[in-house]
């Protein structure tokens, strides 16, 4: 388990085992690749980030997040994997989130993205994410670089 704080100053855990703080997160959030680039979406007040969002009643994690991609991105995932999770003691309550790694196959040009403008692709993530305004404050905490390791080390392993 690794704590820290995050980008408003509030306690996060993220942990790499199971489902550590629920077995139904009301949140998603999608670290995606379409073919060599990072796919991410661009939130109308956020800025960029990946895509995600809340589980829909009686929705399936795994689901949830399939959905918010393609919503978010037109993005059809072809290779869905869990991550960890996290818990952000938030000042307007908790947020327990699940986070995923996912490739795209096929992008699909949508008549609207919802909160968003649609899909981003990046070659590479910069190394000035925390201190630049284009960027959602969802991308300037440990959770990123933390999740990026452990998806490294798994594609090495594959
Ligand atoms: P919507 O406008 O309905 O999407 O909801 P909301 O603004 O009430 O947001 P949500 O329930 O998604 O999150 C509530 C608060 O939890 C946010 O204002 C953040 O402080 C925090 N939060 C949500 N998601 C994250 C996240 O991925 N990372 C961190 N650090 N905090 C988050």
């Amino acid at each position: 388990m690794i704590t820290f704080k995050d980008y408003y100053q509030n306690n996060v855990k993220l942990s790499f085992t199971k489902n550590p703080f629920s077995k139904q997160p009301k949140h998603v959030w999608v670290i995606t690749k379409y073919k060599h680039q990072w796919l991410l979406t661009k939130h109308k007040d956020r800025g960029l980030e990946f895509p995600g969002g809340k589980v829909e009643e009686g929705e399936k994690a795994e689901d949830a997040a399939e959905r918010e991609v393609y919503e978010e991105t037109g993005g059809i995932i072809s290779n869905l994997k869990y991550i960890g999770q996290y818990f952000v003691d938030g000042k307007g309550g908790e947020v327990i989130k699940n986070v995923y790694y996912a490739e795209v196959d096929q992008l699909i040009k949508q008549p609207t993205y919802f909160e968003t403008d649609g899909p981003v692709l990046l070659d590479t993530l910069p190394e000035d994410i925390q201190e630049s305004s284009l960027f959602s404050f969802m991308m300037k905490d440990a959770v990123l670089p933390q999740s990026l390791k452990v998806i490294k080390k798994m594609e090495a392993n594959s």
